[in-house]
Order: structure tokens, then sequence, then C-alpha cells
């Protein structure tokens, strides 16, 4: 009997040892807390083995005037844009005067954050300086744009990743825009602007910019262009989409294809200046003309109380689906650029139409990630996840 007790006691102190164990095992292998499994990740975390993610930054993110917004900068973005101080009517604005002190203070700022710094633009029919147009005779307006072009890239030089060189010298069919550089110095300022500032920063990647590069005639227009300065000997290192696009417009389709198309003639492309507008589009105006303003209306500007939660959604879909395809073709991708940081800084709050309340940006008005972030965040790791397992 009390063998049999021992035996009954032994086998309950076993019992509990191992219980124990096991206790112990599950307690220091318990599943991490959330936070630990998924660590909050920043844009330029999530997709550092992939693609620079940028943002278009005007006067005051270069001036660090508000905190919030420069550490969110910091830690979001790689990249920086000047969307605006680095045009020629404000970088150049009398022929002998350059203004160099903000664009000094933006690659400052690129530099302290270790960024990759973009140069925009160097040729470009808007905000173009006025000086240029006073010029009549067409040698002295050559000569001018090639002393501005080089005067620039010397400036710069070996500080910026890459320039555009060219913005927008195409029309909708095609066919070269009619801008004062084409009717003053002919086809030939598209090779020459690339052979120039290839001359002077040989490190810099030289691209070609403009939007709706999805448009198919559009598109074979940008290719027949660059291919014919490619074929010169001329360095183009890639093509620019700008990327301003709406709720339903381009089609994924349009883009997949576009990116698989321009990498087809052997260059990077980059998405330069990517927003998505969630508001009417009057006359379904596509593109980012710069020149066109509309009226205002109620109609045409639906939200100014705030975005509703079924369109909010829609823009995280919509963001989630061109990230896809940014993912899937990661390796033709050298950069994904926002243009601006958060909702309230967007100029589609004035364009087309003045005085709207847009929504076209991954953080809200009080620099909050919105949905349409969580979504590109979760895509990604959803992505990093199908890749370990495969
Ligand atoms: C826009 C700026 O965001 C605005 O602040 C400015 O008033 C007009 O230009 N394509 C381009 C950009 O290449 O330089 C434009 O930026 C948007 C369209």
């Amino acid at each position: 009997m009390k063998n049999r007790k021992n035996m009954a006691n032994q086998f309950i102190n076993k019992f509990t040892l191992m219980a124990i164990i096991c206790l112990v095992f599950f307690a220091c292998s318990e599943k991490p807390s959330r936070k630990e499994q998924e660590p909050n990740l920043s844009l330029k975390e999530a997709f550092k083995d992939e693609f620079y993610i940028g943002s278009a930054i005007n006067r005051f993110q270069i001036e660090e005037t508000d905190s919030v917004m420069a550490s969110l900068l910091g830690r979001e973005f790689n990249s920086i844009t000047a969307e605006n101080i680095m045009k020629s009517m404000i970088i150049h604005p009398q022929r002998d005067t350059f203004n160099f002190e903000l664009a000094d203070k933006f690659v400052a700022l690129g530099e302290k954050y270790d960024m990759f710094v973009h140069g925009h633009t160097l040729i470009w029919h808007s905000q173009l300086s006025p000086w240029f147009s006073s010029i009549e005779d067409s040698l002295e307006f050559a000569t001018a744009t090639e002393k501005h072009v080089k005067d620039l890239a010397q400036h710069f030089k070996g500080k910026l990743g890459s320039w555009d060189v060219v913005n927008e010298a195409l029309n909708e069919d095609g066919t070269l825009r009619n801008s004062i550089f084409l009717k003053k110095m002919g086809e030939n300022y598209l090779a020459s602007a690339f052979k120039w500032t290839a001359e002077v920063d040989p490190s810099a990647d030289l691209y070609y910019n403009d939007y709706n590069m999805t448009n198919p005639e559009k598109r074979q227009g940008a290719i027949r262009m660059v291919k014919k300065i490619i074929d010169q000997g001329i360095k183009v290192d890639g093509i620019g989409m700008q990327g301003h696009w709406h709720l339903n417009s381009p089609t994924l389709e349009e883009i997949e294809q576009s990116i698989l198309d321009y990498s087809e003639l052997g260059v990077k492309v980059a998405i330069t200046e990517l927003d998505v507008s969630v508001l009417p589009n009057p006359w379904d105006l596509e593109g980012a003309e710069i020149s066109q303003n509309f009226e205002n209306s109620e109609e045409m500007n639906p939200y100014t109380e705030g975005l509703p939660d079924s369109i909010q959604v829609k823009l995280a879909n919509r963001y989630k689906d061109i990230f896809a395809i940014f993912l899937k073709h990661q390796d033709k991708i050298s950069r994904v650029t926002f243009w601006g940081v958060s909702d309230g800084q967007s100029w589609l709050n004035g364009f087309p139409i003045r005085g709207r309340t847009n929504y076209p940006l991954l953080f809200d008005r009080s620099l909050r990630p919105k949905a349409a972030y969580d979504s590109i965040i979760a895509l990604k790791k959803r992505f990093d996840i199908k890749n370990q397992t495969n």
C-alpha cells in the first residue's frame, strides 16, 4: 500500500515537474506582443530594399519651421524633391542672378537626413523665369539656355542623385509641345539639355519627366523622343512618370504597361509626383497642365467637412493597388515620390480649381497617417511574408 502511495507520489511529483517545465517553456516561447511582432515600420523602412520613398517639400519644410512635420519627414522619407524653389523663376530670377539660398538649404536638409536628393527641374516652359522670353535672337536664347543648364548643374554638382533635365516637353498626342524652347532652338534642345547636364555632372542620373505618361499616345511619343536622344549617344538614365492620378484613372493596366514599356528602353522608371485626387474632375481633365484653372462650386468641392469613410476606403484601396504594381516591378523602379507630405500641403487644393479641400496624400491635415498609409504598409508586409514562404 505504502509502495503504491510512494509510486503515486513519485508520479505526481514527476507530473508536477513536467507541468512546471512545460509552463516555463511556454512562458518563454510566448508569442511576442503585437508591438514586438509587428514593429511600426515607416514607409522608407518598409520599402528600403525596393525603391526610395520621396516627398516634394516646400520652403517651410526646407526651413523646418514645424518640428512635427520635420520629424515626420525624416522618419518616413529617404528622398526629397523641391516642390518649387529650384524652378527657373525662383532659382534664376534674372539672367545674371541666381538665388541659391533655399536650394542650398534643401540640399543640406537631404544631407542631414541622409536622403537621396532630386533636382526639379532644369528645362520647363512653366514657372519659367521671364527673362527667357525677353530674348528675341534664337542663337542668344540657345546660349543663355545652355548657360542656365550648365550653371545649375555646376552649382549642385555631386550633391544631387538625379535631375529632371526636361519637364513636360510633350503634347497629349505624343508630338512635341510648342514651347519657347522648341520654337527658339528646334527639337535639338532636348538632346542638348541632356548632353550639357551630363558633361557638367556625370554622376547624376538624368530624367525626362512628364504627366499623363500612362496615356498610350503620349507614351509612344515619350519613347520615340528618349530613344532619339539615346541613339545619338547621349545618356538618359530614367523616365519620370509624374503620377498625378485619380481614384479611377488611369487604369492599373495602363500604369503597369507604361512601367514595362519605359523600362524596355533600358532606363530606370521613377514615379516622381504621386498623388491621387478624390475630388470631381472638371470636364474629365487629366494630368497636370498647371495653366488650367476652373471655377469652384459646391458640387466640385464636396468634402469640405472631412472625407467620408467610403471615400477614405476607396483611396486606401487605390493606393494599395498602385503599390502592388510598383512592388511587382520594383526591379524597374528607382524611386516613388509623393507630391507633398500631407493633404493640407497638397497643390491639389488649388489645382485645377482654386480653394478646394482635397485628400490626395498619405498623411492628413493633422499629419496623422491615413488608411491609405496603413494599406500600403500592410501590403508590403504581406508581400514580404509571401516572399519568405516562397
Ligand atoms: C506645382 C507645385 O506643386 C505648385 O505649388 C505650383 O504652384 C505649380 O507647380 N508638374 C510638375 C510640378 O512638374 O512642378 C508641379 O508643381 C505640378 C505639375
